[in-house]
């Protein structure tokens, strides 16, 4: 009896922990019009149901100055299922977070949704920034600069090189035992210049953030890069130790 109670109380957390928090968010342009509300409903239903297939969309909805434009994608290695499960975690997370606004966006591990008024599609977005930074800093920092800045240039090469689908991933030895995994990712609607150009951005941050630091990410709404010393791409890698992932969160809005 007290089993079934204890599973019927859980049952009742569920849709709270559902829909997860994300790691980053942005939400600007308040608004008050219901046909903006009705709009920003189809938008995200769509996304959900067309980015959960291929794990990219784009998508608009309105008319004139009510129209919203949205995209949504995942992260190229992520499984056509915790792609879907992360497409429908936002999609309930967007009235929590940014309830009557008509510029949001979300960023989970697995995927980056975003709506607005005005039509962001095939251009680079690097304005608003996220910066998340593990406190444990490397031991050999300076050598493990040097393979970070590596590392990154890989990735970065990777993600614009034609078939990639945006994407990049590496792994390289640091250590007989520390492995750097790197990470490169641009939204899917930008050219590959474009890309190149949003992936060179996210370099500017290293030297003031990352810097000596065992795991660091930049997030902007066109391209994001990471790295790490356990493994957090697909196909994952056989965890190596318990290492710490303790991280600060940098918003910054560079003009
Ligand atoms: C859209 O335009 C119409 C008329 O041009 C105006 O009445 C309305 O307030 C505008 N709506 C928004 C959301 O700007
Ligand atoms: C890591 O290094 C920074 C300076 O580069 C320092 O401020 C910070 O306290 C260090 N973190 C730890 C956990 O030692």
């Amino acid at each position: 009896m007290a089993l079934a109670l204890k599973l019927f109380l859980f049952s009742l957390l569920l849709p709270l922990c559902y829909c997860a928090d994300p790691i980053a968010h942005y939400c600007a342009q308040r608004f008050t019009s219901s046909q903006i509300q009705a709009n920003i409903n189809q938008v995200i239903s769509d996304l959900t149901t067309k980015a959960s297939v291929g794990g990219f969309a784009t998508t608009s909805s309105g008319k004139e100055n009510n129209t919203i434009y949205g995209l949504a994608q995942c992260r190229g290695d992520v499984s056509a299922d915790d792609c879907s499960a992360c497409l429908a975690s936002a999609a309930k997370q967007f009235p929590v977070t940014c309830p009557k606004q008509a510029d949001a966006r979300l960023w989970y591990d697995y995927c980056f949704v975003r709506y607005d008024t005005d039509n962001f599609i095939g251009q680079s977005d690097t304005g608003f920034v996220t910066i998340l930074y593990n406190v444990n800093n490397a031991t050999d920092p300076v050598a493990f600069d040097n393979a970070v800045s590596k590392i990154m240039a890989k990735v970065n090469a990777e993600a614009v090189s034609p078939g990639s689908n945006s994407l990049g991933r590496e792994k390289t030895k640091f250590t007989q035992y520390v492995t750097l995994y790197a990470l490169a990712q641009c939204t899917r609607d930008l050219q590959p210049l474009q890309c190149a150009q949003c992936l060179s951005t996210t370099l500017q941050w290293f030297p003031i953030y990352c810097s000596h630091r065992q795991g660091c990410q930049v997030l902007y709404s066109s391209c994001k890069v990471r790295y790490e010393i356990y493994p957090f791409y697909f196909p994952l890698d056989g965890e190596t130790g318990n290492p710490a992932k303790d991280y600060i969160t940098k918003t910054l809005h560079p003009h």
